[in-house]
């Protein structure tokens, strides 16, 4: 009966922690590539405390995947079967050991359960006086953007993209509806993404920190044409956007 030799050698084969380890450096490494780990660069005061919930969310998690995966590499390596049959030495556990795995991963929720409340809450509460209010409405297949204090209507139609213009550095609420079926208002440089269901009205804020033209689209499967309910968000400055609504107020219909 060799068996027992053989069985011994395959158990103490060369086993090296190196490929985990190596997975976790890389994974960091490519992470640390971008500081926004995959999320796009944020347009609103409000996007840029999403990213940095996300930032926490990320960097936490992977730590808690490293100590994770070393404690087990650890144990893998350090007690290893050896060629003795021998059972190692056996305990019973350790209450204060216990106690102290039990109260770190609670804290650790804890603290991130408050930040993703505290971050929800200032994305989708309406916080500050609105220095701009703008209707939005969603229909099969388009948007409609109304500024009523304004007398500004932006409507989009086949082919012919809508364009929502905001002022730079301003309050901006806007009021969500849908006149037929549920629509998702989304914009991927404001990280925040939020539903226009029939009969309801609901408000996001926004307050947009940098200029420039950004896409937009409808999130939720809507009917035949919903891959093609686009639109575009364009900041400009306060000064242009005066001028653009004034324009547009006096019956232009252009841009
Ligand atoms: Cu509207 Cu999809």
């Amino acid at each position: 009966m060799g068996t027992g030799g053989s069985r011994c050698r395959v158990s103490t084969a060369p086993w090296s922690p190196a490929l985990p380890v190596a997975v976790v450096v890389l994974s960091f490494g490519l992470a640390g590539c971008s500081s926004r780990l995959g999320v796009p660069e944020p347009v609103t005061s409000e996007g840029e405390s999403i990213l940095t919930l996300w930032r926490a969310l990320f960097w936490t998690a992977a730590a808690l995947g490293a100590v994770v995966m070393g404690l087990i590499a650890w144990c893998i390596v350090r007690y290893r079967r050896r060629g003795s049959s021998e059972l190692p030495a056996q305990s019973g556990g350790s209450i204060p050991l216990e106690l102290i795995y039990t109260a770190i991963p609670i804290a650790i929720v804890a603290v991130l359960f408050a930040m993703t409340l505290v971050t929800d809450s200032n994305a989708l509460t309406l916080r500050h006086r609105p220095e701009l209010r703008v209707d939005v409405t969603g229909f099969q297949w388009q948007w409609r953007f109304e500024y009523p204090d304004r007398g500004v209507t932006v409507q989009g139609g086949p082919g012919d993209l809508p364009e929502l213009v905001l002022p730079l550095d301003s309050v901006v609420h806007l009021r969500l509806r849908s006149v037929d079926v549920i629509h998702s208002f989304f914009v991927p440089g404001f990280l925040t993404k939020r539903d226009l269901t029939p009969g309801a009205t609901n408000t996001i804020e926004v307050r947009p920190k940098r200029t420039g033209t950004y896409g937009g689209h409808c999130a939720e499967f809507c009917g035949l044409d919903h891959a093609r309910m686009n639109f575009t968000v364009r900041v400009v400055s306060p000064a242009a956007f005066e001028e653009w609504a004034s324009t547009r107020a006096t019956g232009g219909e252009g841009g």
